[in-house]
C-alpha cells in the first residue's frame, strides 16, 4: 500500500472508536520495530519524525526507508507524519519530501520554546493547512502548550501553565481547518512527566472531555503520552543507568481519552527506554561483544514489544485490513469540495 494520509487513518479510527499510536523514528531499526509490531497485530500505523530526526537521518534516507516499509508490508496502511513542525517552511519541506501529514506546532514560536500568541498560531497554521490540503496532506495543529523542555520541545513551563482552553480550541479549529488537534492537558515530553501517579489535578482528562464535547468531530491528539513503565526504568537502572523515579501517562487514562475523541497518541520515550535498556543489558552481560547487531537486534525486539502492546491497548490492532488507501490526489479533491460547500 502507498503511504496514506493521516486523515484517512484517523477517520477510520473514529468510525470504529479506536486510537492510533504515532511512534517516533530516527533510524532503520525503529521503523522495522514498528512495522513488525504492525504486522503481528494487524495494525494501521503513524510513523513520525521530528525535526531532529529529519536532521539526524536526512530526509532522503528516511523517506526511502518508509518506501521500503510500504513495499515490504503492503498490508499495513501507514502515514508518514512531521512531528512538531516549528514553521511554515519546515512543513513545506516535509510535504516536498513526501510526508503525508504534518504537524504545525504554532503553540510555540519558531524557536520551539517561546509560547506564541493565539493570532500567530491561527495564522501560521492556516497557511500550512492551505498548502497541505491542496496536496491532500493532513494537518495537525496544537493549542495550549505542553510542559517541559528536556528534549527541546516545549516552553520549559509548568505542564499546567497553558492547559488548552476549550473555547479557544473551538475558535482555532474553525479558523484554521486543521484535521487533528493536539491539546495540552498536563503532559510533557520525555521521561519526567509526573512525580507520582497522576490524578485529575495533574492530568486534566476533564479538560479533554470538555473539548471533545465542544468539538465532537475533531480528531484529538495526546502528546507526551508515554507511560514510562517501571519495568523499563528498572532494566536501565539495573544495568548501570541513572534514571530518577518518575511516572508517565497511565494507559487507562489514554483509553479514557480514546473513548472521548482521542485518535492519535504520541509515543517516543517508552521506545527510547526499551531500546536503551536492551542495549545496556547486552553491554553489561556480554562485554566481549562488539558486533553492533548483537545489541541492535535485542533493542529492535524490545521496541517492537512495546509498540505491539500499545497497538493492542489503543485498539488499532486488527484494523489494518479494514480499508484501501485513498490517493492523496483524491484527498485534495475532498478538501477542495469541502471548501466549496463551506
Ligand atoms: O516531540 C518529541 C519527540 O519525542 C521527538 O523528540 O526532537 O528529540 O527527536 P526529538
Ligand atoms: P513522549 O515523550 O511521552 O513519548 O511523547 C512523545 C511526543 O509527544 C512526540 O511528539
Ligand atoms: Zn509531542
Amino acid at each position: 500500500m502507498p503511504l496514506v494520509s493521516m486523515r484517512q487513518l484517523l477517520d477510520e479510527a473514529a468510525k470504529k472508536g479506536y486510537g492510533v499510536g504515532a511512534f517516533n523514528v530516527n533510524n532503520m531499526e525503529q521503523i522495522q520495530s514498528i512495522m513488525e509490531a504492525a504486522r503481528e497485530t494487524k495494525s494501521p500505523v503513524i510513523v513520525q519524525a521530528s525535526r531532529g530526526a529529519r536532521a539526524y537521518s536526512q530526509d532522503r534516507f528516511l523517506y526511502h526507508l518508509m518506501l521500503a516499509a510500504a513495499e515490504l508490508y503492503p498490508e499495513i496502511p501507514m502515514a508518514l507524519h512531521q512531528d512538531h513542525g516549528n514553521s511554515f517552511e519546515t512543513c513545506k519541506s516535509a510535504i516536498e519530501t513526501g510526508f503525508t501529514s504534518v504537524m504545525m506546532d504554532g503553540s510555540l514560536m519558531a524557536d520551539g520554546k517561546t509560547p506564541s500568541s493565539f493570532e500567530y498560531n491561527v495564522e501560521v497554521t492556516r497557511r500550512v493547512v492551505e498548502l497541505a490540503h491542496e496536496k491532500g496532506v493532513t494537518v495537525e495543529g496544537e493549542i495550549g502548550v505542553l510542559g517541559g523542555i528536556e528534549d527541546g520541545h516545549g516552553a520549559g513551563v509548568d505542564a499546567l501553565a497553558h492547559v488548552t482552553d476549550p473555547d479557544q480550541a473551538v475558535e482555532f479549529v474553525e479558523r484554521t481547518g486543521v484535521d487533528a488537534l493536539a491539546i495540552a492537558i498536563g503532559t510533557s515530553h520525555g521521561a519526567y512527566k509526573f512525580t507520582k501517579k497522576p490524578t485529575g489535578e495533574t492530568l486534566k482528562m476533564d479538560t479533554l472531555i470538555a473539548i471533545h464535547k465542544r468539538l465532537p468531530h475533531t480528531h484529538l491528539v495526546m502528546h507526551g503520552s508515554s507511560s514510562v513503565p517501571k519495568d523499563l526504568q528498572d532494566i536501565i537502572n539495573q544495568f548501570g543507568g541513572k534514571l530518577k523515579p518518575t511516572w508517565g501517562v497511565p494507559v487507562e487514562e489514554i483509553q479514557l481519552g480514546i473513548r472521548n475523541g482521542v485518535r492519535k497518541i504520541n509515543v517516543d520515550t517508552d521506545n527510547r527506554l526499551a531500546i536503551t535498556g536492551a542495549i545496556r543489558k547486552v553491554f553489561a552481560e556480554k562485554p566481549e561483544e562488539f558486533d553492533p547487531r548483537s545489541y541492535m537486534k535485542p533493542a529492535r525486539d524490545a521496541m517492537k514489544k512495546v509498540v505491539a502492546q500499545r497497538m493492542t491497548e489503543f485498539g488499532q490492532a486488527g484494523h489494518a485490513g479494514d480499508y484501501q488507501a485513498i490517493p492523496l490526489a483524491e484527498m485534495a479533491k475532498f478538501y477542495r469540495e469541502s471548501l466549496v460547500h463551506a
